[in-house]
């Protein structure tokens, strides 16, 4: 994910490659970073803060090194510096526990389309960050998709469920979608070429169409036809909406537990 958002910081001209310091432990990724012309370290005390000038923290670790990670370069940043982190679950108040109470903390849920300049993220700040920075987040993270702002901090948790989890929810469609049509008898190019064209195209349609989801379900079901047979088994005894219920509120119960 660090990854596809320093693409599009760069193929953006957001920032410049010469203002732009990974701190990344993997050696193979070491050397594909360095490829993309940003400077990059293998340990955070190779990185001389005050020299470099560095003006802000992106954190993008899994959430179980976080705290290793931010006690870790909390002992060398020598200003207070905003912290922007894309780390599912961590609350602000882990932040500040940390950084300080009145250091500035910007948390986004980014999605993996992010690497096609598709994605969505979501950006919550608390009260001690200053517009700009705010700013700059949404123009980082607007770089690689679209951005909304969200008010409550609790409502992170249900983005994370819907939007950071939710391609791989419409991959499982996908791949289960292929899958039947390998069993109906279709050769498996011709399967995976139609399914991922269906959800391409009708994702876009329901992007930018007037109508709603359930007006353009409609409109492509005849009463009586092919599509019906199909929504009908879908839709028994509402076993597709209870899946889906179920499955998100697991999805947002987890990101909770995570959180603590
Ligand atoms: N993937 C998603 O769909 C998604 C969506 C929204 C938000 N997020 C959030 O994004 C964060 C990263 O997820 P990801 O899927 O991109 O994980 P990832 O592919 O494992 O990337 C994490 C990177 O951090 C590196 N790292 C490990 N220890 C480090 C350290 N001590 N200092 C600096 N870097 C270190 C890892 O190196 P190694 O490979 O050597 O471990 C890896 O390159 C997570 O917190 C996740 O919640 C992910």
């Amino acid at each position: 994910m660090g990854t596809s958002i320093l693409d599009g910081i760069l193929s953006k001209n957001i920032l410049n490659n010469n203002d732009i310091f990974v701190l990344e432990p993997n050696n193979n990724q070491r050397k594909f970073l360095k490829k993309k012309g940003v400077s990059v370290f293998e340990n955070i005390a190779e990185i001389n803060f005050k020299k470099l000038g560095i003006k802000a923290l992106i954190f993008a670790v899994k959430p179980q090194i976080l705290e290793t990670v931010a006690l870790e370069i909390k002992k060398y940043i020598y200003i207070k510096v905003p912290i922007i982190s894309i780390v599912a679950g961590k609350r602000i108040k882990f932040y500040k526990k940390i950084f300080g109470k009145d250091s500035s903390i910007i948390r986004v849920m980014p999605n993996t389309p992010a690497t096609y300049g598709m994605g969505i993220s979501a950006i919550y700040h608390c009260n001690k960050t200053k517009k700009i920075h705010f700013q700059k987040t949404n123009k980082i993270f607007s770089a690689v998709g679209k951005v909304i702002s969200v008010k409550k901090e609790n409502e992170m948790d249900i983005i994370t469920a819907i939007s950071g989890s939710g391609p791989a929810y419409v991959f499982l469609f996908i791949e289960n979608l292929i899958k039947s049509a390998i069993n109906n008898g279709l050769d498996k190019k011709t399967a995976i070429e139609l399914v991922k064209e269906t959800f391409l195209g009708s994702s876009y349609m329901a992007s930018i169409s007037n109508k709603s989801a359930e007006e353009l379900r409609i409109d492509v079901t005849s009463p009586g036809g092919v599509t019906e047979a199909a929504l009908k088994e879908f839709n028994q005894n509402n076993i597709l909406k209870n899946t889906i219920d179920k499955a998100i509120n697991s999805a947002v119960k987890k990101s909770i537990i995570l959180s603590k």
